[in-house]
């Protein structure tokens, strides 16, 4: 069964979890991963990324869509492309406590953007139990978000609920993801930080050849690293402009 949670607390047990957050936290694992980063540390809270920082670890994060105060990098994707090292920290304010929600009741969860749309598609063929979860914006649902439950939905075969078919129409009305992403509630912070590039950036399909999984929980952090398709090789190949 195909099902969509349209917030992460709406999170709930399945097979699979496949977190949603086009703007942009996922967006943002997903390029950090594909760009030669090789582990994302997903973190619950701003405080807690913090007491996860030593000399090798890059801390990413926002709040309030700008960058978190004493952070290395904002949750821009393009600001990943050139790692610093092995291991990003990753704090946001609905993404990655999605992605930790989904941790604690997933027997697998994936992460998902439209960054790497086809992979994640590749990936969920022939899985029985899948709940797309749409990470929304402070307690609200997201159309972005919402957008590619749609799209993903829309590719997978077997049976679906209610919400997946929801999830598709929406999709489905919005042919162009730069009108859906640009659209959205989402994208309201971004320009109010000036990042709307941020928008355009986030709405490239398939670009990406990865799909980040989580492998493991560490100090309450959700270790995310990448599963590659087959095509793909080295870092300098997993990112297509
Ligand atoms: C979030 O987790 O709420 C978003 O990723 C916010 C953002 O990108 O600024």
């Amino acid at each position: 069964m195909i099902d969509v949670a349209f917030l992460g607390s709406a999170v709930r047990p399945a097979g699979t979890a496949v977190v949603i957050d086009v703007l942009r936290a996922t967006s943002t694992i997903t390029l950090a991963l594909a760009s030669g980063y090789e582990r994302v540390l997903v973190a619950g809270s701003i405080d807690e990324a913090k007491a996860m920082r030593t000399p090798e670890r890059t801390l990413a994060g926002e709040v309030g869509c700008a960058r978190a105060p004493g952070f290395d990098l904002g949750n821009s994707p393009e600001e990943t492309l050139e790692p610093r090292g092995s291991e990003l920290v990753l704090a946001t304010t609905n993404g990655a406590p999605a992605i930790v929600a989904a941790a604690e009741s997933a027997d697998e969860v994936l992460v998902a953007s439209l960054l790497n749309l086809g992979a994640v598609v590749a990936q969920l063929a022939g899985r029985e139990d899948v709940l797309l979860v749409c990470a929304g914006t402070d307690g609200r649902v997201s159309m972005e978000d919402v957008y590619l439950a749609g799209r993903i939905s829309a590719e997978l075969e077997g049976d679906r609920t209610d919400a997946a078919r929801i999830a598709e129409a929406l999709a489905a009305a919005y042919p162009d993801p730069v009108e859906a992403l640009g659209a959205s509630g989402g994208a309201v912070g971004l320009r109010r930080e000036g990042l709307e590039s941020d928008i355009d950036y986030c709405a490239q399909v398939s670009i990406v050849e990865i799909v980040g999984r989580l492998s493991e929980m560490v100090d309450g952090a959700a270790m995310v690293t990448a599963t590659p398709t087959a095509s793909a090789a080295a870092p300098a190949d997993n990112v297509h402009s």
